[in-house]
């Protein structure tokens, strides 16, 4: 088999990038060693920057999402007693972000790549990437017990946090991993449950931060902070309501329970990898960086690279010209390292940390208090929240 660009991992940078670039005509293939189901129904988050939702009203995938996703021009923020709001769109000239699960997304990418004829492959095992230092790399994989092999022009590594692409740049000499952990994860649930509150709600507390979040009127999904190794199935649903109420009581807040249809616990952590390319390799999307979930950045900083590889390998096919995909890890590490801060920062002054004294404790809320109050300072963070415009860093 041949491909112009074989695309490792049907995440939201790999579908994506197989559609854009079947936009400009350049051919793809995408491998994933999971089911359609099992990537169809898998919950993550769900909170869409501005530029992803212009990306993909743009690229003819954005019918559905601008149906049934909400659109939120506040973030909200309960802490010392009371709910405090940004308003983003007054403070960014009127962006915003929508609400619309990641596995949404998935779905509309996989149904428009299939309805154009895309080559999407999923259930398949062992790959390995030979050749990409050759100008003629091959990817070679098993599909329904037969082992396949894929020639190509260049390989993008799709494949996520738990990637094996990134591992092909060479490390000490080439490649460069940065890595924060965080003594803490986020308890998550998806409920059938009216909303406890009109939006999202970051909430800091002394017992440790919480999020409300929704997914439709009769569903909400709503995180607390624990111990990273809390076991989701050692939490009775009484034991977790209680605990959600417990961390939102002082803000005035009440959130009404329901049947609690998934339970899951979330590592966190912070990550990048430098630089995100190697001769005929690219990286994109969790593959090359993770981030805390706190600023919802993962799904946009996905986008944002494959928007910038589009257009790079929309110039080397159009031209032969290799400058884009050159430049292409200078192009995006702006943006990456931005929202890595910015993930950080939102993570650092909403979560208890272990060692925490009174006196961090006060710095803290001065700290909310500044975000909220100061006017330079809710511009900067409505900025980074609902994004910023594609191609800016
Ligand atoms: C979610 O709705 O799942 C969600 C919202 C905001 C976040 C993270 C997750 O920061």
């Amino acid at each position: 088999m041949r491909t112009n660009v074989a695309i490792i991992g049907a995440g939201p940078a790999g579908l994506m990038l197989s559609h854009l670039l079947h936009l400009r005509g350049i051919d793809s293939v995408v491998l994933d060693i999971q089911t359609r189901e099992a990537i169809e129904g898998t919950i993550k988050a769900g909170v869409l920057e501005q530029s992803t939702v212009d990306l993909m009203c743009d690229a003819g995938v954005g019918e559905r999402l601008l149906r049934d996703g909400s659109r939120h021009t506040a973030i909200k923020f309960a802490f010392a007693g009371a709910i405090h709001e940004v308003d983003m769109a007054e403070l960014t000239g009127g962006r915003a972000v929508t609400v619309y699960a990641q596995h949404e997304v998935l779905k509309d990418l996989i149904a428009r790549r299939l309805a154009d004829g895309g080559d999407l492959r999923f259930g398949i095992s062992e790959t390995t990437v030979e050749d990409v230092e050759d100008d003629r790399p091959v990817v070679s994989f098993i599909e329904n017990g037969r082992r396949r092999r894929l020639e190509c022009d260049i390989v993008v590594g799709c494949d996520g946090s738990r990637t094996s692409t990134r591992f092909l740049i060479p490390e000490n000499s080439v490649r460069t991993d940065y890595f924060r952990q965080y003594p803490f994860a986020w308890f998550g649930i998806l409920a059938e449950a009216p909303p406890a509150a009109e939006g999202l709600v970051y909430a800091r507390s002394e017992r440790g931060f919480a999020l409300i979040s929704t997914r439709s009127p009769s569903v909400q999904r709503l995180y607390f902070q624990c111990d990273p190794a809390t076991r989701a199935a050692d939490w009775s649903d009484e034991q977790i309501w209680e605990e959600l109420q417990a961390r939102v009581t002082e803000a005035g807040i009440t959130i009404p329970t329901g049947r609690i249809m998934q339970k899951d616990v979330l590592q966190f952590r912070s990550f990048v990898c430098e630089p995100m390319q190697y001769k005929r390799l690219f990286l994109a999307g969790d593959a090359a960086h993770t981030v805390p979930p706190t600023g919802a950045k993962g799904l946009n900083l996905a986008m944002a690279d494959v928007y910038a590889l589009d257009r790079a390998l929309g110039s080397y096919y159009d031209t032969r010209d290799t400058g884009l995909l050159e430049s292409y890890t200078g192009t995006v590490m702006g943006r990456v390292w931005r929202a890595q801060h910015f993930s950080w920062w939102m993570t650092s002054m909403l979560h208890r940390f272990p060692d925490v004294n009174d006196f961090d404790q006060r710095r803290q809320i001065a700290e909310l208090e500044m975000a909220v109050n100061s006017p330079s300072a809710s511009r900067m963070l409505a900025e980074h929240y609902a994004g910023l415009p594609l191609g800016v860093n």
